[in-house]
C-alpha cells in the first residue's frame, strides 16, 4: 500500500529516541509508570494495563472507517492522498461498533471520576461513536465543530465540500459535575466573549506537518497543534495526565508537553510511534509562569453580601441603587434587600425590579457616596483581597 511504503521511508529520517516496551508490563500499575510514554500495541490491550481512575483527560482520534472504494483522483488525474491505510479498515459497521465499544469502555474505566473525554471524527464515524458513548453512560457536554480554514475540495463535485470535523466532549457519566472547564480563561482569550462551539482553525500544514525524506506526509491525518491546545487548555490543568489511545504522530503528547501536562500515548504502528517520540523529544515546555492559571470567578472564595455589611462598607438601613438610579432597595441587617413588601438576596431583588428571571446582584447594585456611585462588587473585591491565601 502506497502510504505504508511512504511511512517506511519516514523511519529513515525520524530518529528513535527511547523505546517503550511493546506491551506494558502488568507490574507497572501506578500512573507514574506510564506517564510521558508511548505504549506500543493495540489500544484495547494497552488500556487494560492502565490503572483504574488514573487519567484527567482523554483525547481520542480513532479510525474514521472511511470505507474508501478505489483510488480518488483530482480533475487533472493526479492521485489524492486519501486515508486508505489498513488501520482505517473494518469489515462492517458491526465490527467498527464492537471495536468502538471496547476502547470506550476501557477509556471510561481509566478516567478519574471528574475527567472528561474528547473524541474527534467525521460523518463516517462520529454518529456511531456518539450513540455508543451515550449507551455506555458518558454524558455529552458539547459537540464542537472544527471548521477547517483550508479544507480539501470535493473533487467529483457530487457533494458539498467536507469542511469540518466534529468533536464530542463528554464527562464520565451524568453525575460527574466537577469536571475541569476554564470558562473565564477561554472567554478572556476570546475578546471577553464566551468561547463558542464552532472553532475555525487551519489544517496542519507547513513546518508543523511531519514529512519523510521524500517530502511526503508521515501520517495522513496529523491534527493541528492549535486544535489540541484549545482542547487541553479548556479542559485540563498543568500537571494533569492526558491519555491519547490513537496517538499517531503524537500531536496530543507534543502539545501536552509544551503546555506543562503529562501524556500517555498508545499507538500500534511502530513508524508513527517512532515519529511521535522524536517529535516530542524536541518540544520545550513553556515556563511555569506562562502556564499559571488565572483565577476564575468561580474559583475565587465566596463572599456573602452580609460580609460587606459586617466589614462596614454598607450599613443596615442604607439604600442601594442601580447604575442609572431607576431602582432603590433598602439594606437589611441580615444581608437581604427590601423593595416594597418583598425581601430577598441582592440577586433576587435585582431580578425582581427589572422583571427578569435572573440577575447578578454584585454587578447591578451600587452605593451612592458623595454624589458618586460605587459598585458593591468593589467591596467584595476588597474583602477577597484581605482574605488569607490557602
Ligand atoms: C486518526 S489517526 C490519529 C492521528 C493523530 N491524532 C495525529 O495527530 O497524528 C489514528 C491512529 O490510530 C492508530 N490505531 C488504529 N487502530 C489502533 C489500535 N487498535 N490500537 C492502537 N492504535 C491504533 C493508527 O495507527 C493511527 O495512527
Amino acid at each position: 500500500m502506497a502510504s505504508l511504503r511512504k511511512l517506511s521511508a519516514a523511519r529513515a529520517v525520524v530518529p528513535s529516541v527511547r523505546r517503550s516496551p511493546r506491551v506494558a508490563s502488568p507490574q507497572l500499575r501506578a500512573t507514574e509508570d506510564f506517564r510521558d510514554r508511548i505504549l506500543r500495541g493495540d489500544c484495547i490491550e494497552q488500556l487494560k494495563a492502565l490503572p483504574t481512575a488514573s487519567v484527567d483527560l482523554v483525547f481520542a482520534d480513532p479510525p474514521y472507517n472511511l470505507q474508501l472504494e478505489g483510488a480518488l483522483n483530482r480533475p487533472d488525474h493526479s492521485l489524492v492522498d486519501a486515508v486508505d491505510d489498513e488501520w482505517d479498515k473494518f469489515s462492517s459497521f458491526a465490527d467498527y461498533d464492537a471495536f468502538t465499544k471496547a476502547w470506550l469502555t476501557e477509556a471510561q474505566r481509566v478516567m478519574k471520576p471528574n475527567a472528561t473525554l474528547w473524541v474527534i471524527g467525521s460523518y463516517h464515524n462520529i454518529f456511531r461513536v456518539g450513540a455508543i458513548m451515550q449507551d455506555l453512560g458518558f454524558w455529552i457536554l458539547n459537540d464542537v465543530i472544527w471548521r477547517k480554514a483550508n479544507p480539501m475540495p470535493n473533487f467529483r463535485g457530487r457533494r458539498f465540500t467536507n469542511a469540518h470535523e466534529t468533536m464530542i466532549w463528554a464527562s464520565r457519566n451524568a453525575s460527574s459535575k466537577s469536571y475541569t472547564f476554564h470558562y473565564e480563561a477561554l472567554k478572556a482569550a476570546n475578546e471577553d466573549t464566551q468561547m463558542r462551539s464552532d472553532w475555525y482553525l487551519p489544517l496542519c500544514t507547513g513546518g508543523e506537518r511531519l514529512k519523510d525524506q521524500k517530502g511526503s506526509k508521515v501520517h495522513p491525518t496529523q491534527k493541528p497543534e492549535q486544535l489540541l491546545a484549545r482542547v487541553i487548555l479548556s479542559s485540563s490543568n498543568p500537571g494533569d495526565v492526558i491519555l491519547d489511545p490513537f496517538f499517531g504522530t503524537g500531536t496530543t503528547g507534543a502539545t501536552a508537553k509544551r503546555l506543562g501536562r503529562h501524556f500517555i500515548g498508545i499507538e500500534r504502528d511502530a513508524n508513527y510511534a517512532d515519529a511521535a517520540e522524536a517529535r516530542i523529544a524536541g518540544v520545550e515546555p513553556l515556563e511555569d509562569h506562562a502556564l499559571a492559571l488565572s483565577p476564575t470567578k468561580r474559583s475565587e472564595p465566596r463572599v456573602p453580601f452580609s460580609a460587606v455589611i459586617e466589614a462596614g462598607h454598607i450599613k443596615p438601613g442604607e439604600h442601594l441603587v442601580d447604575s442609572q438610579k431607576r431602582y432603590k432597595a433598602l439594606v437589611k441587617a441580615d444581608g437581604s434587600l427590601m423593595v416594597g413588601p418583598v425581601s430577598g438576596s441582592i440577586h433576587k431583588i435585582g431580578a425582581l425590579v427589572q422583571g427578569l428571571p435572573a440577575c447578578n446582584g454584585w454587578n447591578f447594585w451600587y452605593k451612592e457616596r458623595g454624589g458618586k456611585l460605587q459598585s458593591i462588587d468593589e467591596f467584595r473585591a476588597a474583602i477577597r483581597k484581605a482574605m488569607p491565601i490557602d
